[in-house]
């Protein structure tokens, strides 16, 4: 069968050989910033998976736009390093592309991983000040953030272009900009986090501004040759928060600046949003952006089945699927997708002998 979903996607000297990408995941495993042990494993095992990019992790630019004490990040020389090595290693058996996802969180920052209860760093935890566009904090518990000034936000902005040159040294094809789950560029552009009365706050144009700074910056660094993409939380399910209308704003001025792509994702900005989760529920959002905009989307959100995948892409909903926990359950996702839709699908040499054309077992488990 022709599949859309197994059909290529090019973008700038990019070329995906599926319209698959493992959404980026926070291990929450880092060391300083470095990537770990865990991260060799964990990545190590799903570029074997098929998929036509794997997105690293939520990446810090610098060591206080962490989430937590063990988030990813790329601001040292050792943190590049020890990302390299990861990277090189799954060079050795695969040639899955590799996306990273830059990000600093602002005032979400100073926080614990989510299988410590995800609150605030108390005194004796070394906390950090965090920052955001205005004194306003994550939730009620959660440090007062100190208003950036232009000297940080330009600070800030050379981090994300050295976070992104370091990217290109270790050889990743393509960068993302978290925009996204209330993370510091998402504060920027949502009226709930940002109350700034200078040129940076107020009107729509006023709120994007800074990130399209840093994008614009990002984008002048970043080769030519290479991706960029955005993304955006396309509304904060809040009432008076960043809304649909205003993504389509944004995402078009992303696209003038010479962005690639937009991944759309939704919420993570206030933790009382009420957010109505079933399958496919953020899609409406990226096929918005797609017609409106006429730029390269990726769905995410609970993008589960290879039928419903192959849908999104073929409708013309969105270019590419974002899946996430399904790679977790599942790290073999594609090859079984390729399976149910009639694709023959390489697997590594050593693991052929469990391809659906060789073992009787793999249809009878899956019961096609
Ligand atoms: C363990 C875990 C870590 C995540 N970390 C990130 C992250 O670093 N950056 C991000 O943009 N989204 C992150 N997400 C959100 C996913 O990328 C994805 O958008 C979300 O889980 C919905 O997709 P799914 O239903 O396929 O899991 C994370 C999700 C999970 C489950």
């Amino acid at each position: 069968m022709n599949s859309n979903l197994f059909s290529p996607l090019q973008l700038r000297g990019l070329t995906q050989s599926n319209r698959i990408v493992i959404g980026p995941m926070s291990q929450y495993s880092a060391v300083n910033g470095s990537a770990t042990d865990w991260h060799m494993q964990h990545i190590g095992h799903l570029s074997l998976s098929g998929a036509g990019l794997f997105m690293i992790e939520a990446t810090s630019v610098a060591p206080e736009g962490r989430v937590s004490h063990g988030c990813l990040g790329l601001y040292s020389n050792e943190n590049e390093a020890a990302l390299k090595r990861v990277v090189e290693f799954c060079r050795g058996f695969s040639s899955m592309p590799f996306g990273i996802q830059l990000a600093h969180s602002g005032r979400k920052g100073s926080g614990h991983a989510p299988w410590e209860g995800r609150g605030t760093l108390q005194a004796d935890e070394s906390p950090w000040q965090v920052v955001g566009p205005s004194q306003i904090p994550l939730t009620k518990d959660w440090a007062v953030p100190v208003e950036l000034d232009r000297e940080g936000m330009e600070r800030i902005k050379r981090t994300f272009v050295d976070a992104a040159l370091r990217s290109d040294r270790i050889g990743i094809e393509l960068v993302e900009l978290h925009a996204a789950h209330g993370y510091l560029l998402h504060q920027f552009l949502s009226p709930l986090s940002n109350v700034r009365t200078d040129g940076y706050g107020g009107s729509l144009e006023r709120r994007m501004r800074f990130p399209l700074e840093v994008v614009e910056a990002v984008r002048a660094a970043w080769p030519a040759d290479k991706p960029l993409g955005v993304r955006i939380s396309a509304t904060d399910w809040v009432d008076g928060g960043f809304s649909p209308e205003e993504a389509v704003v944004f995402s078009a001025e992303l696209k003038q600046i010479g962005c690639d792509y937009i991944c759309v994702s939704t919420g993570g900005l206030d933790p009382m949003a009420r957010i109505p989760v079933e399958p496919g529920y953020q899609l409406s959002f990226a096929s918005q952006i797609k017609r409106e905009v006429d730029i390269p989307t990726r769905a995410a959100g609970l993008v589960i089945s290879a039928a419903q995948a192959e849908e999104i892409v073929a409708s013309g909903t969105s270019d590419a699927v974002v899946l996430a926990r399904a790679f977790l359950d599942n790290p073999r996702w594609v090859w079984h997708a390729a399976e149910a839709l009639g694709v023959t699908l390489a697997y590594p040499k050593q693991y052929e002998r469990a391809h659906t054309s060789k073992w009787p077992g793999a249809r009878l488990i899956r019961g096609n």
